[in-house]
């Protein structure tokens, strides 16, 4: 099998070849729910299968399907990554993040990772954004592990300032959104009110199943990382409301036109 990065530098040139774009600044990976906004920034007529593109996984979650978008947002080359894939899809840590080491091979230096979350924090009401200030891996995995890649950065990478300082303040300029701490674990059940709980009180506020490895990878690769939360749910036992992948998807839905304008003001300034 092909080592991991080399993977992703011949799924980048396979991009470029195929899109037209010889690099990128920004790439944007797309969660649940906000594709139906992403598509509103611009021509989005430029698209490539990920389906034709060496080491992605075929997405199977309905809402996911595999394309990455090539659009200019003001002076931004930007890539909209769509089919994210996820551990629970029975994908490894290596095939979580090969999406976002192919877009970083492809030149972007700026990753915005998007997601539905559910609201550990009862401010955090459905349909409000939240950005991620910081996580807790809780997937009791790394993208990192594996033997030792020569000639690429180390794995034993310093994630003190993961999210980027300087990104969190471009979005504190452009729109008033609370920051949050991110659980990332495997699913895909949800979890029991008292692993909530028990989240709440590790200093989590939101609760998802992606992100975290592809922030891992982006960081490794010294990628700046943007993380925002669409609020789809309150999590488990912080309502009284029944949990469900319906409700994650129409969050998005009717969210669409906010999480569009926030980020077609964020992106160009990325
Ligand atoms: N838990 C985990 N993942 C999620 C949730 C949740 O409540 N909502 C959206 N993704």
């Amino acid at each position: 099998m092909m080592e991991p990065f080399a993977l992703a530098e011949t799924a980048a040139a396979q991009l470029r070849a195929r899109s037209g774009y010889d690099s990128y600044d920004v790439a944007v990976v797309l969660g649940s729910g906000w594709r139906e906004g992403a598509v509103a920034l611009g021509d989005v007529s430029n698209v490539v299968a990920t389906s034709t593109l060496s080491g992605f996984a075929t997405p199977t979650v309905p809402g996911h399907d595999g394309q990455i978008i090539s659009l200019r947002v003001g002076e931004r080359r930007v890539a909209l990554v769509a089919g994210r894939v996820h551990l629970y899809e029975g994908n490894s840590a290596a095939a979580v993040v090969h999406p976002i080491r192919t877009v970083i091979a492809a030149g972007a230096t700026r990753v915005v990772l998007t997601n539905a979350a559910g609201g550990i924090d009862p401010s955090f009401t459905p349909g409000s954004v939240v950005v991620i200030r910081d996580h807790l891996n809780l997937t009791a995995t790394s993208p990192l592990e594996g033997p030792v890649a020569e000639g690429r950065p180390s794995r034993f990478v310093d994630l003190t300032d993961l999210y980027s300082a300087r990104l969190r303040a471009i979005v504190a300029d452009e729109a008033h959104l609370a920051e949050g701490v991110y659980a990332g674990l495997r699913g895909p059940h949800y979890e029991t009110p008292a692993e909530i709980r028990m989240l709440a009180a590790v200093g989590a506020s939101l609760v998802g199943m992606s992100t975290v490895l592809e922030a891992i990878a982006a960081r490794h690769l010294g990628a700046e990382v943007l993380g925002l939360s669409l609020v789809s749910n309150a999590a488990a036992g912080v309502s009284s409301a029944a949990l469900n992948h319906r409700e994650v998807l129409e969050a998005g839905q009717h969210a669409a036109a906010s999480l569009g304008d926030l980020l077609s003001r964020v992106l160009p300034r990325l």
